[in-house]
C-alpha cells in the first residue's frame, strides 16, 4: 500500500462516562491518563507510577466483542495511548456512584476500606471491574483481582474485606444498555483502517489482518504495539519518540483462539486474560503462572504476540511455549513463515523477524498421555513481579524412559532458551534421582546467568538446577504444594 491509498485522517471517537467525545489535537502517544487529568479535567484517576504497577490510574474500559456483545476491562491509563480508544468506552471513577451510592461504595465505607484518597480510585475501579465481569467470589479471588493495587500504608485488610461484601451483592443486568452501546461503539470505531495524525505523529489500526499486512508493509519502520504494556512504558519512562505506530489491538482476526488437531492457535492480539482458561486446561502450571503474571489490569491488555515478539529474556510465555514445542506463524505482505519459537529468538534484543513481518499467531501443542510438563515462575515477590528464572520441562516417555525432552528457561541467558546438554542427560533413562542429578549438572554447560537485581548468577544456576529436581520429586510424588513451596525452593537441593 502506497501513501496515496492509505485512509484518511480521521478524529478519535470514544464515549467517556456516557458520553461521546471527539478528540483531534493531540499527540497520538498521548496517554489517556494525561488526556483524562488534563483536557477532560477528570482528576480522580490518580497517577502513581506511571509505567503500570500501582494501579492509582485504572480505568474501565469496554468495547463490542465476546460472547455477551460487549467485553470490559480494566486497564492501567497510564500507560494507554488515547488512540487507542477509538471506538471503545472508558469509565472513570468519578462515574461510580452518579445515580446514588452503589454497592460498591457502601462496602467500601462499611468496612472503612478509604484511606489516603490516592490509591482509592484505583482499587475502587478494580473492584468495580471484579463486580462486573464476575471475577469477585473467594477471598483469593478478590485478592488476586487487586494485587496489580498498591497501598504504601498497607490497608489492604479493609479493602479486601469490602470486596468479600460486594462479592455477595446481585451483579446489575445490564445486558440491554450493553447491547446499544456496543452498536453505538461500533458506529464510533468506523470501517477500515483508522487513522489519526497530530503534531508530527501518525497511527494506523487496521480491523482486518490483511490491512495490517498491507500497512506495515508500507511502513515497516513504524512500531507496533498491541496492549502497550511495553510500548507504554517506552513513552512514560524512557521519553522515547514514536512518530509512527500500528495498532494491532483492534484487529479482529488476530482475537481468535482456534484448536485443530490437538494444537491450540492463540491470535498474536489475545490478552492473557483471554487466554488464561485455555492455558488452564493445558496445564495448571500455566494458570498458576498467570496468575503471577503482572497483576489482573496487565493481564487484560498485554497480548501474547507482545509478550513473544518483544524478545525479552525474562518473559514469562516464552519458556512455557518452547517447553511445549509451540511454533510461531509470523506474516509479511502476503506471505506466511512457520518457525520453531525457541528459532525466534536469535540474541539479546534481536528476534527473527523481517522489515514488516508481524507475529501473527502462536501454535501450541495439548500434551500428550506419555507427556508431564512443569513450569514454575520465581521472582522476588509473589505477585505481580518479574521473573528472576522462568522454568518450563515437558518430558516424553516411553514406559519409565525418557525418550524426549524440552527444558525452557527465561533469566539464564540473554534469550529464552533451551537447555541442550541436560536434555542430553535425560534422554534414553527414567528420570530418577541419578538422571536428575546429572541435568543438573550438565546445566552448568548450558547456561553462563547474568547477576542483577533481581537475582545473582549463583542464585540463578542453583535455582534452575534445583526446579528441575523439584520436577523429578513431583512426578515421584514426594513434594509438597506448589504455592507452600515457592519461598524456599532456592534451598530444595
Ligand atoms: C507492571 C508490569 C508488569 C509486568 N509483568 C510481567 C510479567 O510478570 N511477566 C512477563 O512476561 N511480562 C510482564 N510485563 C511485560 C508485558 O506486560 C508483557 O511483555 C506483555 O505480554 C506485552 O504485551 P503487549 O501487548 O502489551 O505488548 P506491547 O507493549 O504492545 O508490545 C511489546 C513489543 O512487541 C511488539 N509487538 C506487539 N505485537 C506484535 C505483533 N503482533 N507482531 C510483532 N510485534 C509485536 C511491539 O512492537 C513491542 O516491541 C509486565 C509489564 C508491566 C508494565
Ligand atoms: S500510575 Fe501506577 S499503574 Fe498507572
Ligand atoms: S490508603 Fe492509599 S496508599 Fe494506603
Amino acid at each position: 500500500m502506497n501513501d496515496a491509498r492509505l485512509p484518511q485522517t480521521r478524529p478519535i471517537r470514544f464515549i467517556l462516562n456516557g458520553e461521546e467525545r471527539t478528540v483531534a489535537d493531540v499527540r497520538p502517544t498521548t496517554t489517556l491518563l494525561d488526556y483524562l487529568r488534563g483536557a477532560a479535567r477528570l482528576t480522580g484517576t490518580k497517577e502513581g507510577c506511571a509505567e503500570g504497577d500501582c494501579g492509582a490510574c485504572t480505568v474501565l474500559i469496554a468495547e463490542p466483542g465476546g460472547a455477551d456483545g460487549l467485553m470490559r476491562r480494566s486497564v492501567n491509563a497510564c500507560i494507554q495511548f488515547l488512540p487507542a480508544m477509538n471506538g471503545r468506552a472508558i469509565e472513570t471513577v468519578e462515574h461510580i456512584g452518579r445515580d446514588g451510592p452503589t454497592p460498591l461504595q457502601r462496602a467500601m465505607v462499611d468496612k472503612h476500606a478509604s484511606q489516603c484518597g490516592f490509591c482509592t480510585p484505583g482499587f475502587v475501579m478494580q473492584l468495580h471491574a471484579g463486580w462486573l465481569t464476575g471475577a469477585l467470589g473467594d477471598r483469593q479471588s478478590v485478592k488476586d483481582l487487586i494485587a496489580g493495587n498498591l497501598c504504601r500504608c498497607t490497608g489492604y485488610g479493609p479493602i479486601v474485606e469490602a470486596g468479600m461484601e460486594l462479592a455477595g451483592e446481585p451483579v446489575p443486568d445490564t445486558s440491554g444498555a450493553d447491547a446499544a452501546l456496543a452498536e453505538r461503539l461500533m458506529g464510533l470505531e468506523g470501517e477500515g483502517v483508522f487513522a489519526y495524525e497530530a503534531k508530527g505523529e501518525r497511527w494506523f489500526a487496521p480491523t482486518s489482518v490483511d490491512e495490517l499486512a498491507d500497512t506495515y508493509a508500507a511502513h515497516p519502520d513504524a512500531v507496533l504495539v498491541a496492549g502497550a504494556t511495553d510500548v507504554g512504558l517506552w513513552v512514560t519512562k524512557q521519553d522515547r519518540d514514536l512518530p509512527l505506530l500500528i495498532d494491532v489491538s483492534h484487529v479482529r482476526d488476530l482475537q481468535v483462539i482456534e484448536e485443530a488437531a490437538g494444537r491450540v492457535y492463540f491470535g498474536a492480539a489475545i490478552t492473557h486474560r483471554q487466554a488464561q482458561r485455555v492455558l488452564a486446561e493445558i496445564h495448571p502450571d500455566l494458570a498458576e503462572m498467570l496468575r503471577r503474571f503482572a497483576g489482573a489490569q496487565i493481564r487484560n491488555a498485554g497480548t501474547i504476540g507482545g509478550n513473544i515478539a518483544n524478545g525479552s529474556p525474562i518473559g514469562d510465555l516464552p519458556p512455557c511455549f518452547i517447553a511445549l514445542g509451540s511454533r510461531l506463524f509470523l506474516r509479511q505482505g502476503d506471505d506466511l513463515r512457520v518457525v520453531p519459537l525457541e528459532d525466534f529468538f536469535v540474541d539479546y534484543g534481536w528476534q527473527d523477524r523481517r522489515p514488516g513481518e508481524f507475529v501473527a499467531a502462536v501454535e501450541v501443542p495439548r500434551l500428550g498421555e506419555n507427556q508431564k510438563f512443569f513450569a514454575h515462575k520465581i521472582s522476588k515477590r509473589f505477585d505481580s513481579d518479574i521473573s528472576a528464572v522462568m522454568a518450563a520441562f515437558r518430558l516424553t516417555f516411553e514406559g519409565s524412559r525418557v525418550t524426549d525432552a524440552r527444558l525452557a528457561f527465561g533469566g539464564m541467558a540473554g534469550t529464552p532458551k533451551r537447555a541442550a546438554a541436560a536434555e542430553a542427560a535425560l534422554i534414553g533413562r527414567p528420570f530418577d534421582d541419578a538422571a536428575a542429578a546429572a541435568a543438573m549438572d550438565a546445566l552448568v554447560m548450558d547456561f553462563t546467568p547474568l547477576s542483577d537485581m533481581r537475582a545473582s548468577s549463583a542464585y540463578r544456576l542453583k535455582t534452575a538446577q534445583n526446579l528441575l529436581k523439584r520436577f523429578q520429586l513431583e512426578l515421584d510424588g514426594k513434594v509438597c504444594g506448589r504455592i507452600a513451596a515457592a519461598a524456599s525452593i532456592g534451598e530444595v537441593a
